[in-house]
């Protein structure tokens, strides 16, 4: 491939997404993600910022090379993140915080900005603390059983523990645990957020239970908990999908007012699901690659995924296939190929110099490698899970 031809392969994907018909009925809440995401749109709707080339400079120049999820533009909105970089270069560090609703095992789309974090933390240096919102989770839905979450909660915490965090920088908080901890800032927060701030925020109605209502604040609580840690105002920046701002609107909103930064942001993407919907979706287990998933289940959730190849194998020679509107061009181009081979892999579908097979066998042979070497992270997971736990006392320095 010439240079001219990569480029104008990247400034395609770029441009559109990857997405065929934008913005049919998009919905993007904390609690649903439907229809075809407009990025761009989103971007312009919640205030935000796009990653800038001279962000990316600066990260590059910070950290010797570019992160695979800002070089494909996984991660492509912020708020703040030159501050938080002009901060650090200032030497003043920041943690990192960010969380799951551990309603269930967790696919390789959350498994992105997981592994995204893991690379600030490890190129800053940066402690983190990571949010298991099992009230959440419990309050949400009408028919949640305890007991369910609760062994999610568990398991949840061997899927973090084997992303490979420092452990000794990494504090788990589980909500129903250690509340106390989050418990007076989550009240300091809320005195400060009328219903109708709420309600605007986040689309509550009347009918919404008043747990859910309250809840923003206890998920906005550990953006100010690296403060009383560190005894002083400490920047904190959240990699999180894109799904998750109306949080930190609402945190930005009473930080100041509390005597702390406000928190920033760099927000992702969602991971497309197999069948094409908005995300890869927990509750379309089909369309979604779960790392208990054993191989055969791998396999057989690939074979059926859905592609933007044509009917029959001469006709797609002939025309070429559609990368963009492909959830495994996008799964292979988000986690597992490099941005040159996918590139390549995009001008050779398009030009029908590759055929869906092709493209599902390294997806199927990437995810079932990726899954075994993390199901075995996670079983030693089992032996360290009291040291990741938080227990109110600065982390080891
Ligand atoms: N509400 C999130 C979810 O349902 C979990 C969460 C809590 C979170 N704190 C967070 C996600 C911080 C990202 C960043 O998945």
């Amino acid at each position: 491939m010439t240079e001219k031809d990569a480029l104008a392969t990247t400034d395609h994907l770029q441009s559109q997404g990857h997405n065929d018909h934008p913005n049919q009925d998009m919905k993007v809440t904390p609690w649903e993600v439907e229809g075809e995401i407009d990025y761009d749109k989103l971007i312009e709707k919640f205030g935000t910022s796009l990653i800038t080339p001279e962000i990316l400079e600066k990260i590059k120049k910070i950290t010797g090379e570019l992160p695979h999820s800002l070089k494909v533009q996984y991660f492509f909105s912020h708020r703040d993140f030159d501050w938080i970089l002009k901060k650090y270069e200032n030497g003043e560090n920041f943690y990192l915080y960010t969380g799951r609703g551990p309603s269930g095992m967790v696919h390789l789309g959350h498994l992105i900005p997981w592994i995204f974090t893991k690379y600030l933390q490890e190129k800053f240096g940066s402690r983190l603390l990571f949010q298991l919102t099992d009230d959440e989770k419990y309050l949400y839905r009408q028919h949640s059983i305890r007991k369910e979450i609760e062994r999610y909660t568990y398991e949840n915490i061997l899927d973090i523990i084997a992303v490979g965090f420092d452990k000794k920088k990494t504090k788990i908080i589980v909500d129903s645990k250690h509340i106390q901890y989050l418990y007076p800032i989550a009240t300091d927060i809320a005195k400060r957020i009328t219903f109708s701030t709420a309600k605007s925020i986040f689309g509550f109605s009347n009918s919404t239970n008043i747990g859910m209502i309250g809840f923003p604040s206890i998920q906005a609580a550990p953006c100010f908990l690296p403060s009383l840690i560190e005894r002083k105002p400490t920047p904190v920046l959240i990699p999180a999908a894109i799904d998750q701002d109306p949080y930190w609107r609402m945190t930005r909103d009473v930080a100041e007012r509390l005597g702390y930064y406000k928190p920033a942001q760099i927000h992702s993407k969602f991971l497309p699901g197999l069948g094409m919907s908005a995300k890869m979706s927990s509750s379309k287990p089909e369309t979604a690659l779960f790392v208990s998933d054993d191989p055969e289940t791998i396999d057989r959730k690939i074979s059926s995924a859905f592609t933007g190849g044509q009917p029959t194998v001469a006709l797609q020679r002939k025309l070429g296939g559609n990368a963009i509107g492909c959830p495994v061009f996008w799964y292979l181009r988000y986690f597992f190929d490099t941005s040159d081979e996918s590139d390549e892999r995009y001008l050779k579908c398009k030009t029908g110099n590759l055929l869906c097979g092709e493209c599902k066998g390294d997806l199927s042979n990437d995810s079932q490698s990726f899954i075994i070497d993390f199901k075995k992270r996670r079983e030693k997971a089992k032996d360290v899970i009291d040291e990741f736990m938080y227990d109110g006392e600065p982390y080891d320095r």
